[in-house]
């Protein structure tokens, strides 16, 4: 049975994770950098790619301490080459591929797409056929995934990713850094209907996503004044047009592949309403729902470990050749099984 350590420093997680086979997990840590950045109120490059520094050594020995397994009995080494932040990426991947020469061993580079696609796969043995959406604080993408390195990027953002909007509506409410959580607490306990937003693009007949509107609407819904008895309304009010939107398209996905299994993953898929949301729309037409458990919808090493650790067992005879570079922009070419 394989084990691979597997680093993940696309953004403000430091993460790393020691798997076994494909479902078995030795260790898996998390240093959340979070606190850090709040003050600036979004994520510092330079900032994140300091205390990555600081973080990795410290994150990946509690791994390996905890996994009992020592570098020399590791079988590939694996990190997140992108998409990301330049100076956060290069951290994670300069380590994992330095361990890889040191060991002689393999080194799997690994799109962080890929880790949130695959997410609420984790544990099983092979990829199925279905819907998938990604939603982070990034990203927002519809792909048609036929199967294991067989995705088809049909829909993306075409500015604000979902969580990033999220995340700017929560700071125009003074909510904090990064605010989506905040938003679907304090939505629990609102009604929607009381602050409506539009539904950008529900039926621009294609897979695309544009949320910026939304956050103009917002702003000048803010402006005309607020109390704080309205901010439950308002945040269920923005929650729910974000949720829609990404609902009916995933639908659509569906509709359009005829794929009967959805899958959604990413920081956002913690968002209650959107899980609830979907289930009852895709339920509604028997179509099964998979997400992510939560320790794996936020950025973690873990995901990078499983798609690692499939890759392996793909290309065992031939493992592919080391990525020469890091990858900090989302290009499809660049990962030839994202058409
Ligand atoms: O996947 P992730 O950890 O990082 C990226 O790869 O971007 O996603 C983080 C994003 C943030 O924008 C955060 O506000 C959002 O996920 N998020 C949520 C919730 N929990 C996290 N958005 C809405 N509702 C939530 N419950
Ligand atoms: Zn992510």
């Amino acid at each position: 049975m394989t084990c691979l350590l597997a680093i993940e420093t696309s953004c403000d997680e430091t993460s790393a994770a020691v798997l076994r086979g494909y479902d078995e997990v030795l260790a898996h840590k998390v240093h959340s950098q979070m606190a850090l950045h709040e003050r600036y109120g979004g994520v510092v490059p330079e900032v994140a790619s300091r205390s990555h520094l600081e973080a990795l050594p410290r994150v990946v020995e509690a791994a390996l301490r905890e996994s009992g397994i020592s570098p020399a009995r590791l079988d590939a080494f694996a990190a997140t080459v992108g998409p990301g932040l330049a100076p956060a990426l290069l951290v994670g991947a300069s380590a994992a591929r330095g361990m890889a020469a040191g060991a002689g061993r393999p080194f799997l580079a690994i799109n962080h797409i890929e880790g949130h696609l695959l997410s609420p796969f984790f544990g099983e043995s092979g990829i199925p056929p279905h819907a998938a959406l990604v939603v982070s604080g990034g990203h927002t993408l519809l792909v048609d995934v036929g199967g294991f390195r067989d995705y088809r990027v049909l829909g993306r953002a075409l500015d604000d990713a979902a969580g990033e909007a999220f995340d700017k509506f929560a700071k125009m409410l003074g909510l904090g850094y990064p605010g989506g959580a905040e938003i679907s607490r304090l939505a629990a306990t609102g009604d929607a209907s009381r602050e409506p937003f539009p539904r950008a693009m529900r039926d621009s007949g294609d897979f695309h996503f544009s949320f910026s509107g939304l956050k103009t609407a917002a702003r000048y819904r803010l402006e005309k004044g607020f109390s704080d008895a309205d901010i439950p309304h308002l945040c269920a009010g923005f929650q729910e047009a974000i949720a829609e939107v990404l609902v009916h398209k995933l639908t659509a996905l569906c509709h359009q592949t005829g794929r009967r299994l959805a899958a959604i993953s990413g920081g956002v898929s913690a968002n209650a309403r959107l899980a609830e949301l979907a289930a009852a729309r895709l339920g509604a037409e028997g179509i099964e729902l998979r997400i992510a458990k939560p320790e794996l919808r936020t950025d973690n090493a873990l995901m990078i470990a499983c798609v690692a650790a499939w890759e392996l067992a793909r290309h065992r005879d031939q493992p592919t050749a080391a990525s020469p570079d890091i990858f900090p922009n989302f290009q499809p070419e660049t990962f030839p099984y994202f058409t």
